[in-house]
């Protein structure tokens, strides 16, 4: 008898235990119209998340509790990304007709317009900020050339870029930016300000700033494939980008890259793919990434090389802390969770 019991407590523990070491999506929020693509985590307090018909949330409490905002006059927009830079500060991207970048230094309060363009065919896909001052907007190709815009102090005025260097990448029909997470620009943390872009579509290209550097072996050839996210990991001067196919969101082929850029950009695939189609992709630390998808939340503890699927809720996109160790997702019917790690 009292070896069963101590057999049972053993059993307990070794469950309690394995349990302890799992990777938990937890979830904060959900079940609000909105489908959210825009997310920042400024620090394991702070996080902002945008979304579809003019939403923002805003947490200050870790994502104890969100308050939710409808930007007013823009409350049928599309809010694809968000950049935060503490409470009060963030800055938001309505994709197109017209195309729009507002700033709020309020909280949320009130927001004012930054940047406008009525260009048609113009579509903002994501920004990406090397600091505090300088960013970077991504927007699809017109006239096929890419759509770029800097801001050198924090937003609050966008310059247009006008390259006319015969290095500049054409782009063919078919081949554009996926707005789906907000992370298909990155900055590279170099001497020069330089960000990495992926793109979809009929193709897929890694470029550095207009220049393409490499077609990628990923899924691509059509509308709805193609690479969706891109992270860098400065120090190891690596890189990931995962995509596929969105219409086939179960599909593995092709929809995970891993890349060194000090060797001459070097493309290998992982032994274990990410388990589906993914829109975005995050590294937690050296070793360890998470991404994210419509079909499945994946983990991996050795750089990129083997995914674990920790989950089958759908979201769209994930972050790391900016200054701390939270992970927080965030997806359709506002749903907003956290990553609890052992
Ligand atoms: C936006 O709001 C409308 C009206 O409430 C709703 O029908 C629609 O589903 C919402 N969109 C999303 C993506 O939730």
């Amino acid at each position: 008898m009292r070896k069963k019991f101590i057999a049972v407590l053993i059993l307990l523990g070794c469950i309690y235990q394995s349990n302890g070491q799992q990777n938990i999506i937890n979830v904060l929020d959900s079940g609000r119209k909105t489908s959210l693509r825009g997310l920042c985590v400024v620090d394991d307090n702070i996080i902002w998340a945008s979304g579809s018909n003019g939403t923002v949330a805003r947490s200050v409490d870790g994502g104890k509790t969100f308050e939710w905002l409808t930007v007013q006059g823009f409350e049928q927009r599309d809010f694809r990304d968000v950049e935060a830079f503490d409470a009060n500060t963030a800055i938001i991207m309505a994709v197109a007709e017209p195309a729009v970048i507002l700033k709020t230094k309020d909280g949320g309060k009130n927001w004012y317009k930054v940047f406008e363009d009525s260009t048609k065919g113009m579509f903002l896909d994501a920004m990406d900020f090397r600091d505090r001052n300088y960013g970077v907007v991504v927007g699809d190709p017109i006239y096929q050339r890419i759509f770029l815009a800097t801001t050198g102090n924090g937003g609050e005025t966008w310059k247009k870029s006008e390259t006319t260097s015969e290095m500049e990448a054409v782009f063919p029909d078919g081949e554009a930016f996926f707005a789906s997470s907000g992370t298909n620009v990155k900055f590279y943390n170099g001497k020069k300000p330089f960000f990495y872009i992926v793109s979809g579509g009929s193709h897929s290209n890694l470029y550095v700033s207009y220049i393409q550097v490499n077609t990628l072996p990923i899924n691509q050839g059509k509308e709805s494939k193609g690479a969706n996210s891109i992270d860098i990991n400065n120090k190891l001067q690596k890189g990931i980008i995962v995509g596929g196919d969105f219409a086939n969101d179960k599909d593995t082929t092709g929809n995970c890259i891993l890349f060194d850029f000090k060797n001459q950009f070097q493309f290998y695939h992982p032994q274990t793919p990410p388990h589906g189609y993914r829109s975005c992709v995050e590294y937690i630390s050296e070793k360890k990434l998470i991404t994210c998808g419509t079909s499945g939340v994946d983990i991996s503890n050795d750089g990129g090389m083997n995914w674990q699927l920790i989950s089958t809720q759908s979201f769209h996109v994930c972050q790391k802390a900016k200054k701390g160790r939270a992970v927080f997702l965030a997806g359709a019917n506002g749903k907003i969770a956290k990553l609890k790690t052992p």
